[in-house]
């Protein structure tokens, strides 16, 4: 069973070091959360597993990292500045502001959802998300910049650039991983919407005639990566092709990626067919040719774009909601994050059975050192080897090793596996080796089933 509530995964980030509230010394600030010491090393583990098969896997695709501010005529062309906005409507008593597609009826004729007068909240008027700042000493009209609210529109001002010094002919795609930001009327679920977020997307050109068996295999091979390199439970993802009514202005077709969180089925990526809508109009904009040549036709063209476009936080809080497990014990209730062991922040965690015997802690504090070669790992004697076990569990800690008096005269450890809790003994030596092979799949876990442990045991 996935957790049963956004609450459940938020109390474990902060007791944990996944995730921590924005400036929370402060009271916060809505939409902004900090990633903690083992939250940044699950985000860097996911951000690393999607570019390794947008970008290095692949022989079309190339990468991209470009500056969150960009020309303010980049986001007139994209269409940003006139229709990125949401309708909202504000309740003249308590002041809040609501996205008018949440409210359950016509603002005219509905109470407010906060304070429950009737007759406070106006009419819809258009919000616009972009987050707007000044470059330069000066603050006017002229100076206006904004900060991008997806990382798409780089690839489409850069298209010229990439194509001619990497040497691209149709189909190719530019992959970027970055912040974009959003001024959200109503941010919340944890860290589901966000105000400041990272964005995984790709721009993929293709020749118009093939989009849309490129439009297929995109779809698969997004679903795919969910549920094969993230291990998301495919039962819990579903495709939800748009109907045309919530289609974006640029897109002619979108098939969403969703999951089916506490909170109901929900976007996770979208694939958006886009057209030659970017493209054309950018050109328009800046006077710049952005077209291919085209050799199998003889001709110029403007590529069409396919746009698998993902969200970083939506995929960890997945990962997490998707991996967490409350399992009954002979006399506790263990909770475990059933994470994919690459994507864990800490592989291995060592831990000395015996935190009173000197050499015994140097030769594990050693065994650490070593592992920290191979693979992220931890040395911990601070509680009981019961407690040590819970800590790595709840952290989803694929391996952790146990160093007891024997191993001083037998030179070998004990490794234990997490989701089955066998263990396996190995000699010390090859224990980094051993975990590195494990963590990677290139190994088979051969531990001795055993009865699951009690609490306070091993
Ligand atoms: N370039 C297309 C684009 O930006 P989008 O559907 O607006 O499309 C793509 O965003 C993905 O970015 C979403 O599927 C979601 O995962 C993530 N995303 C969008 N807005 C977000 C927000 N406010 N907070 C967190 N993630 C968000």
């Amino acid at each position: 069973m996935p957790a049963p509530n956004f609450d459940v995964i938020a109390s474990l980030s902060k007791r944990r070091g996944f995730v921590f509230p924005s400036s929370e010394i402060y009271g916060g600030m809505a939409g902004f959360w900090d990633y903690g010491p083992l939250g940044v090393e699950l985000r860097n583990n996911v951000k690393a597993a999607w570019w390794r098969h947008m970008v290095h896997l692949r022989d079309d695709v190339v990468g991209l990292d470009a500056a969150i501010i960009m020309n303010p005529r980049v986001w007139e062309a994209s269409g940003h500045v006139a229709g990125f906005s949401d309708p909202m409507s504000d309740c003249r008593s308590c002041k809040l502001r609501f996205r008018t597609d949440d409210l359950k009826g016509p603002p005219s004729e509905i109470a407010c959802p906060n304070c429950g007068q009737r007759g406070t909240l106006t009419e819809p008027r258009q919000f616009n998300l972009m987050f707007a700042t000044h470059v330069g000493p000066v603050e006017d009209s002229a100076s206006v910049a904004y900060l991008r609210p997806e990382t798409a529109q780089a690839m489409f001002a850069q298209f010229e650039n990439v194509a001619t010094s990497m040497r691209r002919k149709l189909p190719f795609g530019i992959a970027q991983i970055g912040r974009s930001f959003r001024n959200e009327i109503t941010p919340g679920n944890f860290i589901f919407r966000l105000r400041e977020f990272e964005q995984m997307e790709m721009e993929f050109f293709v020749h118009p005639r093939d989009e849309d068996e490129w439009f297929a295999h995109w779809v698969e091979a997004r679903h795919r990566w969910w549920t094969d390199v993230l291990g998301i439970a495919p039962e819990r993802l579903r495709l939800r092709p748009h109907d045309a009514d919530e289609l974006s202005h640029y897109s002619k077709q979108t098939t969403d990626i969703e999951y089916e969180f506490p909170i109901g089925w929900s976007e996770l990526e979208g694939v958006a067919d886009r057209t030659d809508f970017d493209l054309r109009a950018h050109a328009a904009a800046s006077g710049k040719k952005l077209e291919v040549f085209d050799e199998k036709a003889g001709e110029h063209v403007v590529p069409f774009v396919i746009e698998p476009a993902m969200g970083v936080d939506r995929a960890v809080l997945t990962v997490l909601v998707d991996g967490y497990a409350e399992e009954q014990l002979a006399k506790e209730t263990r909770v475990v994050l059933r994470i994919r062991p690459d994507l864990a922040p800490v592989k291995a965690a060592v831990l000395p059975l015996l935190r009173n015997r000197p050499e015994l802690v140097e030769r594990a504090r050693r065994l650490t050192a070593d592992l920290k070669q191979q693979v992220t790992a931890m040395y911990d004697d601070t509680a009981s080897i019961g407690k040590l076990y819970r800590r790595q569990d709840e952290i989803g800690t694929p391996y952790c090793v146990t160093v007891d008096p024997e191993s001083l005269d037998d030179g070998a450890a004990t490794i234990r596996d997490r989701d089955t809790m066998t263990q396996e003994r190995v000699s010390m030596e090859l224990v980094p080796q051993r975990i590195a092979e494990l963590v990677e799949g290139r190994a088979q876990w051969e531990g001795i089933p055993r009865e699951p442990a009690g609490a306070g045991a091993p």
